[in-house]
Protein backbone atom coordinates (compact mmCIF):
# COMPACT_ATOMS: atom_id res chain seq x y z
CA UNK A 1 0.00 0.00 0.00
CA UNK A 2 1.50 3.53 -1.00
CA UNK A 3 1.35 6.02 1.98
CA UNK A 4 -1.17 7.75 -0.13
CA UNK A 5 -3.86 4.74 -0.31
CA UNK A 6 -3.21 4.29 3.00
CA UNK A 7 -4.42 7.73 3.62
CA UNK A 8 -6.93 7.29 1.57
CA UNK A 9 -8.07 4.01 3.41
CA UNK A 10 -7.99 6.21 6.64
CA UNK A 11 -10.08 9.24 5.63
CA UNK A 12 -12.89 6.75 4.29
CA UNK A 13 -13.03 4.92 7.96
CA UNK A 14 -13.19 8.27 10.01
CA UNK A 15 -16.02 9.38 7.27
CA UNK A 16 -17.91 6.23 7.13
CA UNK A 17 -18.13 6.56 11.44
CA UNK A 18 -18.86 10.42 11.24
CA UNK A 19 -22.51 10.71 12.52
CA UNK A 20 -22.05 14.50 11.67
CA UNK A 21 -21.54 16.60 14.89
CA UNK A 22 -19.34 13.10 16.63
CA UNK A 23 -17.60 10.00 15.15
CA UNK A 24 -18.60 6.54 16.62
CA UNK A 25 -15.20 4.03 17.52
CA UNK A 26 -16.89 1.33 15.02
CA UNK A 27 -20.45 0.62 13.56
CA UNK A 28 -21.82 -1.85 16.36
CA UNK A 29 -19.24 -2.75 18.73
CA UNK A 30 -18.98 1.16 20.07
CA UNK A 31 -22.46 2.95 18.35
CA UNK A 32 -22.18 6.14 20.57
CA UNK A 33 -19.42 8.99 21.32
CA UNK A 34 -16.35 7.88 23.57
CA UNK A 35 -14.13 10.93 25.14
CA UNK A 36 -10.70 9.80 24.50
CA UNK A 37 -11.64 8.05 20.74
CA UNK A 38 -12.87 11.81 20.06
CA UNK A 39 -10.35 13.89 20.85
CA UNK A 40 -7.69 11.64 19.32
CA UNK A 41 -10.05 10.69 16.94
CA UNK A 42 -9.91 14.97 15.78
CA UNK A 43 -6.22 14.79 14.80
CA UNK A 44 -7.14 12.74 12.11
CA UNK A 45 -9.80 15.17 11.01
CA UNK A 46 -7.77 18.35 11.40
CA UNK A 47 -5.48 16.97 8.37
CA UNK A 48 -8.16 17.21 5.95
CA UNK A 49 -11.33 19.33 7.75
CA UNK A 50 -10.40 21.64 10.52
CA UNK A 51 -13.67 22.75 11.43
CA UNK A 52 -15.19 19.10 11.29
CA UNK A 53 -12.17 18.30 13.27
CA UNK A 54 -13.33 21.38 16.34
CA UNK A 55 -16.83 20.10 16.37
CA UNK A 56 -15.98 16.67 17.48
CA UNK A 57 -13.93 18.04 20.42
CA UNK A 58 -16.59 21.01 21.00
CA UNK A 59 -19.47 18.11 20.58
CA UNK A 60 -17.86 16.10 23.10
CA UNK A 61 -17.02 19.17 25.71
CA UNK A 62 -21.06 19.85 25.02
CA UNK A 63 -21.97 16.98 27.23
CA UNK A 64 -19.89 18.40 30.53
CA UNK A 65 -21.46 17.63 34.26
CA UNK A 66 -21.46 21.12 35.87
CA UNK A 67 -18.66 19.69 38.24
CA UNK A 68 -16.32 19.57 35.70
CA UNK A 69 -16.65 15.82 34.86
CA UNK A 70 -16.45 14.99 31.21
CA UNK A 71 -18.35 11.52 30.61
CA UNK A 72 -16.33 8.44 29.44
CA UNK A 73 -19.91 7.71 26.55
CA UNK A 74 -22.24 10.49 25.56
CA UNK A 75 -25.51 7.85 24.21
CA UNK A 76 -26.41 10.45 21.04
CA UNK A 77 -28.60 7.65 20.10
CA UNK A 78 -30.45 5.23 21.82
CA UNK A 79 -28.89 1.70 20.82
CA UNK A 80 -29.48 -1.71 21.42
CA UNK A 81 -26.61 -3.26 20.37
CA UNK A 82 -24.83 -2.21 23.92
CA UNK A 83 -24.93 -3.09 26.46
CA UNK A 84 -24.60 -1.40 29.77
CA UNK A 85 -27.32 1.72 27.75
CA UNK A 86 -28.13 4.31 29.33
CA UNK A 87 -30.92 2.53 31.86
CA UNK A 88 -28.10 0.76 33.70
CA UNK A 89 -26.00 4.00 34.29
CA UNK A 90 -28.83 6.19 35.30
CA UNK A 91 -27.41 9.23 35.61
CA UNK A 92 -30.00 11.30 34.74
CA UNK A 93 -28.93 13.55 31.80
CA UNK A 94 -31.07 15.30 29.02
CA UNK A 95 -28.69 13.14 26.27
CA UNK A 96 -27.71 10.52 28.35
CA UNK A 97 -23.93 9.72 29.45
CA UNK A 98 -22.09 7.22 31.32
CA UNK A 99 -21.06 8.41 35.16
CA UNK A 100 -17.43 8.10 34.62
CA UNK A 101 -14.29 9.32 32.86
CA UNK A 102 -11.65 8.68 30.20
CA UNK A 103 -8.01 9.73 30.04
CA UNK A 104 -8.20 13.59 29.64
CA UNK A 105 -6.62 13.74 26.16
CA UNK A 106 -8.53 16.80 24.80
CA UNK A 107 -6.22 19.42 25.80
CA UNK A 108 -3.13 18.09 24.03
CA UNK A 109 -5.36 17.41 20.91
CA UNK A 110 -6.17 21.05 20.98
CA UNK A 111 -3.32 22.41 21.36
CA UNK A 112 -2.01 19.76 18.26
CA UNK A 113 -4.79 21.56 16.22
CA UNK A 114 -3.97 24.95 16.77
CA UNK A 115 -0.19 24.64 16.57
CA UNK A 116 -0.47 23.66 12.57
CA UNK A 117 -3.87 24.96 12.00
CA UNK A 118 -4.54 26.53 8.52
CA UNK A 119 -7.04 28.66 9.55
CA UNK A 120 -5.66 30.21 12.20
CA UNK A 121 -8.65 32.60 13.36
CA UNK A 122 -10.68 29.89 13.54
CA UNK A 123 -8.37 27.77 15.74
CA UNK A 124 -7.90 30.92 18.03
CA UNK A 125 -11.26 31.28 18.46
CA UNK A 126 -11.94 27.45 19.16
CA UNK A 127 -9.52 27.20 21.11
CA UNK A 128 -10.42 30.61 23.17
CA UNK A 129 -13.89 28.71 23.44
CA UNK A 130 -12.30 24.91 24.86
CA UNK A 131 -9.61 26.01 27.48
CA UNK A 132 -11.80 27.00 30.19
CA UNK A 133 -14.13 23.87 29.19
CA UNK A 134 -10.92 21.27 29.66
CA UNK A 135 -9.27 23.53 32.57
CA UNK A 136 -12.48 22.76 34.91
CA UNK A 137 -12.26 19.59 33.79
CA UNK A 138 -8.45 19.08 34.67
CA UNK A 139 -9.32 20.51 37.88
CA UNK A 140 -12.15 17.90 38.66
CA UNK A 141 -9.56 15.48 38.61
CA UNK A 142 -7.09 17.03 41.15
CA UNK A 143 -10.26 17.95 43.42
CA UNK A 144 -12.68 14.25 42.76
CA UNK A 145 -9.79 11.99 42.43
CA UNK A 146 -6.70 13.25 44.68
CA UNK A 147 -8.77 14.26 47.43
CA UNK A 148 -5.60 13.54 50.15
CA UNK A 149 -3.45 15.90 47.37
CA UNK A 150 -0.85 13.56 46.26
CA UNK A 151 -0.34 15.09 42.58
CA UNK A 152 -1.84 11.84 41.22
CA UNK A 153 -5.53 11.04 40.74
CA UNK A 154 -6.56 7.50 40.62
CA UNK A 155 -9.37 5.89 38.15
CA UNK A 156 -12.43 4.60 39.99
CA UNK A 157 -13.45 2.07 37.35
CA UNK A 158 -11.08 0.23 34.81
CA UNK A 159 -13.26 1.38 32.12
CA UNK A 160 -11.72 5.20 33.32
CA UNK A 161 -8.45 4.07 32.15
CA UNK A 162 -8.93 3.34 28.83
CA UNK A 163 -7.16 -0.06 29.24
CA UNK A 164 -10.62 -1.70 30.54
CA UNK A 165 -9.20 -5.23 31.44
CA UNK A 166 -5.64 -4.90 31.78
CA UNK A 167 -3.89 -7.31 34.03
CA UNK A 168 -2.86 -4.30 36.48
CA UNK A 169 -6.33 -4.29 38.03
CA UNK A 170 -6.57 -8.06 38.65
CA UNK A 171 -5.92 -8.26 42.26
CA UNK A 172 -7.40 -5.15 43.26
CA UNK A 173 -10.71 -5.79 41.17
CA UNK A 174 -10.81 -9.27 43.22
CA UNK A 175 -11.58 -6.57 46.14
CA UNK A 176 -15.16 -5.84 43.82
CA UNK A 177 -18.02 -7.87 44.82
CA UNK A 178 -19.91 -9.72 42.08
CA UNK A 179 -23.26 -10.46 44.87
CA UNK A 180 -26.45 -8.44 43.99
CA UNK A 181 -25.39 -7.57 40.32
CA UNK A 182 -28.37 -7.34 38.51
CA UNK A 183 -28.88 -10.36 35.23
CA UNK A 184 -27.51 -8.61 32.28
CA UNK A 185 -27.13 -9.98 28.79
CA UNK A 186 -23.65 -9.17 27.13
CA UNK A 187 -23.75 -7.12 23.89
CA UNK A 188 -20.02 -6.93 22.61
CA UNK A 189 -19.32 -10.66 22.40
CA UNK A 190 -21.97 -10.73 19.84
CA UNK A 191 -20.20 -8.21 17.79
CA UNK A 192 -16.62 -9.85 18.26
CA UNK A 193 -15.09 -12.60 19.23
CA UNK A 194 -15.75 -13.28 22.55
CA UNK A 195 -11.68 -14.34 22.87
CA UNK A 196 -10.62 -10.90 22.07
CA UNK A 197 -13.19 -9.70 25.04
CA UNK A 198 -13.09 -9.72 28.56
CA UNK A 199 -14.46 -12.48 30.62
CA UNK A 200 -17.98 -12.64 32.54
CA UNK A 201 -16.53 -12.79 35.90
CA UNK A 202 -14.95 -9.18 34.89
CA UNK A 203 -18.10 -7.87 33.69
CA UNK A 204 -20.08 -8.74 36.39
CA UNK A 205 -17.29 -6.40 38.39
CA UNK A 206 -17.82 -3.94 36.04
CA UNK A 207 -21.43 -3.28 36.42
CA UNK A 208 -21.18 -3.56 40.29
CA UNK A 209 -19.44 -0.52 40.03
CA UNK A 210 -22.08 1.28 38.09
CA UNK A 211 -24.53 0.21 40.41
CA UNK A 212 -22.99 0.82 43.42
CA UNK A 213 -22.24 4.65 41.91
CA UNK A 214 -25.51 4.65 40.79
CA UNK A 215 -27.00 4.29 44.56
CA UNK A 216 -24.68 6.95 45.46
CA UNK A 217 -26.05 9.20 42.48
CA UNK A 218 -22.90 9.37 41.15
CA UNK A 219 -21.99 12.97 43.52
CA UNK A 220 -18.36 12.95 43.05
CA UNK A 221 -17.42 14.16 46.00
CA UNK A 222 -18.61 10.74 47.49
CA UNK A 223 -17.42 8.52 44.86
CA UNK A 224 -13.71 8.34 45.03
CA UNK A 225 -13.60 7.14 48.66
CA UNK A 226 -16.59 4.93 48.19
CA UNK A 227 -15.14 2.64 45.89
CA UNK A 228 -13.06 -0.44 45.91
CA UNK A 229 -11.42 0.16 43.41
CA UNK A 230 -9.15 2.84 43.30
CA UNK A 231 -5.67 3.16 41.24
CA UNK A 232 -3.74 5.67 40.17
CA UNK A 233 -2.60 4.64 36.93
CA UNK A 234 0.92 6.69 35.44
CA UNK A 235 -0.58 6.27 31.72
CA UNK A 236 -3.47 8.29 32.95
CA UNK A 237 -1.79 10.71 35.22
CA UNK A 238 0.83 11.15 32.08
CA UNK A 239 -1.62 12.25 29.97
CA UNK A 240 -3.83 14.71 32.63
CA UNK A 241 -0.38 16.00 33.08
CA UNK A 242 0.64 16.38 29.34
CA UNK A 243 -2.87 18.17 28.33
CA UNK A 244 -2.24 20.10 31.86
CA UNK A 245 0.76 21.56 29.90
CA UNK A 246 -0.73 22.22 26.77
CA UNK A 247 -3.53 23.87 28.34
CA UNK A 248 -1.06 26.10 30.35
CA UNK A 249 1.22 26.79 26.78
CA UNK A 250 -1.70 27.53 25.00
CA UNK A 251 -3.48 29.26 27.38
CA UNK A 252 -0.49 31.72 28.31
CA UNK A 253 -0.22 32.32 23.87
CA UNK A 254 -3.81 33.10 24.15
CA UNK A 255 -3.57 35.74 27.02
CA UNK A 256 -5.62 33.81 29.57
CA UNK A 257 -3.32 34.00 32.22
CA UNK A 258 -5.17 32.43 35.27
CA UNK A 259 -5.99 29.18 33.59
CA UNK A 260 -2.20 29.19 32.36
CA UNK A 261 -0.59 29.85 36.05
CA UNK A 262 -3.06 27.01 37.56
CA UNK A 263 -1.90 24.55 34.71
CA UNK A 264 1.30 25.01 35.01
CA UNK A 265 1.04 24.22 38.99
CA UNK A 266 -0.94 20.92 38.27
CA UNK A 267 1.24 19.29 35.50
CA UNK A 268 4.90 20.64 38.06
CA UNK A 269 3.17 18.77 41.29
CA UNK A 270 2.09 16.32 38.59
CA UNK A 271 5.59 15.29 37.11
CA UNK A 272 7.13 15.25 40.83
CA UNK A 273 4.68 12.88 42.09
CA UNK A 274 5.05 10.52 38.90
CA UNK A 275 8.46 9.97 40.81
CA UNK A 276 6.45 8.08 43.54
CA UNK A 277 5.62 5.52 40.95
CA UNK A 278 8.91 4.12 39.08
CA UNK A 279 10.74 1.12 39.37
CA UNK A 280 14.03 0.89 38.68
CA UNK A 281 13.88 -3.15 39.28
CA UNK A 282 10.71 -2.85 36.49
CA UNK A 283 12.53 -0.23 34.60
CA UNK A 284 8.72 1.88 33.87
CA UNK A 285 6.56 3.25 35.89
CA UNK A 286 3.66 1.17 38.21
CA UNK A 287 0.00 1.21 38.98
CA UNK A 288 -0.16 2.63 42.79
CA UNK A 289 -3.23 0.27 44.46
CA UNK A 290 -4.37 3.59 46.46
CA UNK A 291 -6.90 1.69 48.75
CA UNK A 292 -3.78 -0.77 49.87
CA UNK A 293 -1.03 1.63 49.43
CA UNK A 294 0.99 -0.44 47.73
CA UNK A 295 2.69 -0.13 43.98
CA UNK A 296 1.20 -2.91 41.31
CA UNK A 297 4.17 -5.04 40.05
CA UNK A 298 2.90 -5.49 36.55
CA UNK A 299 4.62 -4.69 33.36
CA UNK A 300 2.00 -3.40 31.44
CA UNK A 301 2.08 -0.35 28.48
CA UNK A 302 0.15 1.70 31.31
CA UNK A 303 4.23 2.54 32.99
CA UNK A 304 5.85 3.46 29.21
CA UNK A 305 2.85 5.69 27.65
CA UNK A 306 3.80 7.56 30.84
CA UNK A 307 6.39 8.75 28.20
CA UNK A 308 4.16 11.08 26.95
CA UNK A 309 4.31 13.43 29.90
CA UNK A 310 7.18 15.68 30.31
CA UNK A 311 9.04 12.74 32.41
CA UNK A 312 12.90 13.37 33.15
CA UNK A 313 15.32 12.75 30.62
CA UNK A 314 16.41 9.72 32.42
CA UNK A 315 13.18 8.09 32.70
CA UNK A 316 12.80 8.63 29.14
CA UNK A 317 15.53 7.16 28.21
CA UNK A 318 15.03 4.19 30.52
CA UNK A 319 11.44 3.99 28.83
CA UNK A 320 12.86 3.86 25.88
CA UNK A 321 15.29 0.82 26.79
CA UNK A 322 12.23 -0.78 27.88
CA UNK A 323 10.94 -0.63 24.93
CA UNK A 324 13.61 -1.91 22.85
CA UNK A 325 13.65 -4.67 25.38
CA UNK A 326 9.86 -5.24 24.31
CA UNK A 327 11.14 -5.42 20.61
CA UNK A 328 12.97 -8.90 21.45
CA UNK A 329 9.66 -10.28 22.50
CA UNK A 330 7.57 -10.01 19.95
CA UNK A 331 7.15 -8.58 16.24
CA UNK A 332 5.20 -5.63 16.74
CA UNK A 333 5.72 -3.04 19.32
CA UNK A 334 4.23 -2.38 21.78
CA UNK A 335 2.70 -5.02 23.46
CA UNK A 336 -0.06 -3.82 25.88
CA UNK A 337 1.54 -6.57 28.52
CA UNK A 338 4.97 -7.73 28.34
CA UNK A 339 4.58 -11.00 26.22
CA UNK A 340 7.26 -12.63 29.11
CA UNK A 341 5.16 -12.17 31.87
CA UNK A 342 2.55 -14.59 33.25
CA UNK A 343 -0.84 -13.21 32.61
CA UNK A 344 -0.02 -12.33 29.43
CA UNK A 345 -2.53 -12.90 26.30
CA UNK A 346 -1.58 -11.87 22.81
CA UNK A 347 -5.66 -11.86 21.68
CA UNK A 348 -7.26 -10.53 24.84
CA UNK A 349 -7.75 -6.71 24.56
CA UNK A 350 -5.83 -4.63 26.81
CA UNK A 351 -4.12 -8.16 28.24
CA UNK A 352 -1.30 -7.80 25.51
CA UNK A 353 -2.32 -6.49 22.04
CA UNK A 354 -0.46 -3.68 20.78
CA UNK A 355 -2.90 -0.16 20.46
CA UNK A 356 -2.40 2.20 17.55
CA UNK A 357 -3.34 5.28 19.90
CA UNK A 358 -1.36 4.17 23.03
CA UNK A 359 1.78 3.62 20.25
CA UNK A 360 1.46 7.21 18.90
CA UNK A 361 1.18 8.54 22.38
CA UNK A 362 4.03 6.97 23.86
CA UNK A 363 6.42 7.21 20.70
CA UNK A 364 5.10 11.23 20.79
CA UNK A 365 6.88 11.23 24.42
CA UNK A 366 9.92 9.46 23.23
CA UNK A 367 9.98 11.67 20.13
CA UNK A 368 10.18 15.08 22.17
CA UNK A 369 12.51 13.48 24.84
CA UNK A 370 14.78 12.50 22.15
CA UNK A 371 14.59 9.03 22.47
CA UNK A 372 14.32 9.03 18.29
CA UNK A 373 15.12 5.27 17.61
CA UNK A 374 12.37 3.75 19.75
CA UNK A 375 9.98 6.45 18.52
CA UNK A 376 10.75 5.17 15.35
CA UNK A 377 10.52 1.35 15.79
CA UNK A 378 7.40 2.34 17.18
CA UNK A 379 5.93 4.15 14.56
CA UNK A 380 7.11 1.93 12.10
CA UNK A 381 5.46 -1.02 13.63
CA UNK A 382 2.10 1.16 13.46
CA UNK A 383 2.25 1.24 9.87
CA UNK A 384 3.84 -2.76 9.18
CA UNK A 385 0.50 -3.35 11.38
CA UNK A 386 -2.11 -1.52 9.00
CA UNK A 387 -0.59 -2.78 6.16
CA UNK A 388 -0.94 -6.52 7.26
CA UNK A 389 -4.52 -6.11 8.79
CA UNK A 390 -5.84 -3.37 8.23
CA UNK A 391 -7.96 -0.66 10.77
CA UNK A 392 -8.33 -2.65 13.87
CA UNK A 393 -9.19 -1.85 17.20
CA UNK A 394 -6.41 -3.75 18.44
CA UNK A 395 -3.54 -6.58 16.95
CA UNK A 396 -1.71 -9.86 18.50
CA UNK A 397 1.66 -8.44 19.23
CA UNK A 398 3.50 -11.50 17.60
CA UNK A 399 1.13 -12.38 14.28
CA UNK A 400 -0.72 -9.25 13.47
CA UNK A 401 -3.95 -10.84 13.87
CA UNK A 402 -6.28 -8.06 13.88
CA UNK A 403 -8.67 -8.27 16.91
CA UNK A 404 -11.89 -6.80 17.84
CA UNK A 405 -13.79 -4.05 15.91
CA UNK A 406 -12.98 -3.56 12.35
CA UNK A 407 -12.82 -0.17 10.41
CA UNK A 408 -12.17 1.68 13.81
CA UNK A 409 -11.97 5.49 13.88
CA UNK A 410 -9.29 5.91 15.94
CA UNK A 411 -6.79 3.87 14.46
CA UNK A 412 -7.47 5.46 11.25
CA UNK A 413 -6.85 8.54 12.79
CA UNK A 414 -3.34 7.65 14.55
CA UNK A 415 -2.18 6.62 11.12
CA UNK A 416 -3.45 9.82 9.00
CA UNK A 417 -1.66 11.94 12.00
CA UNK A 418 0.86 9.71 12.00
CA UNK A 419 2.21 9.97 8.29
CA UNK A 420 1.13 13.87 8.48
CA UNK A 421 3.35 14.68 10.83
CA UNK A 422 6.18 12.57 11.62
CA UNK A 423 9.43 12.63 9.68
CA UNK A 424 10.13 9.08 10.77
CA UNK A 425 6.95 7.83 8.96
CA UNK A 426 7.56 9.48 6.02
C1 LIG B 1 -12.85 0.02 24.60
C2 LIG B 1 -11.46 0.54 24.95
C3 LIG B 1 -11.55 2.02 25.29
C4 LIG B 1 -12.21 2.77 24.13
C5 LIG B 1 -13.54 2.13 23.73
C6 LIG B 1 -14.10 2.72 22.45
O1 LIG B 1 -13.70 0.08 25.68
O2 LIG B 1 -10.91 -0.18 26.00
O3 LIG B 1 -10.29 2.53 25.58
O4 LIG B 1 -12.37 4.09 24.45
O5 LIG B 1 -13.39 0.76 23.52
O6 LIG B 1 -13.19 2.57 21.40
Amino acid sequence: MTREEMIRHARQVLSDNDRGTYTVPTKGLYPFQWNWDSALSALGFSHFDEPRAWTEIETLMAHQWDDGMVPHIIFHQPDDGYFPGPEVWGTGREVPTTGITQPPVAGFAVRRILDRARDTGLAAEKAKALLPKIHAWHQWFYRARDPQGTGLVAIIHPWESGRDNSVDWDDAFKRVPTEDVQPFTRRDTAHANPEHRPTDEQYKRYIWLVQKFRSLDWDNTRLHDASPFRIVDPGFNAILIRSCQDVADLAARLGMDQIAAESRDMADIGIAAMETLWSDRMGQYLCLDRSIGQLIESPSVGGILAAFAPIPKDRAAALAQRVMTLAKTCEYLIPSHDPGAPDFDSLRYWRGPVWLIVNFMTANGLERAGETVAAERIVTDCLRLIETSGFAEYYDPITAEPCGGAHFTWSAAMVIESLNTCELAA
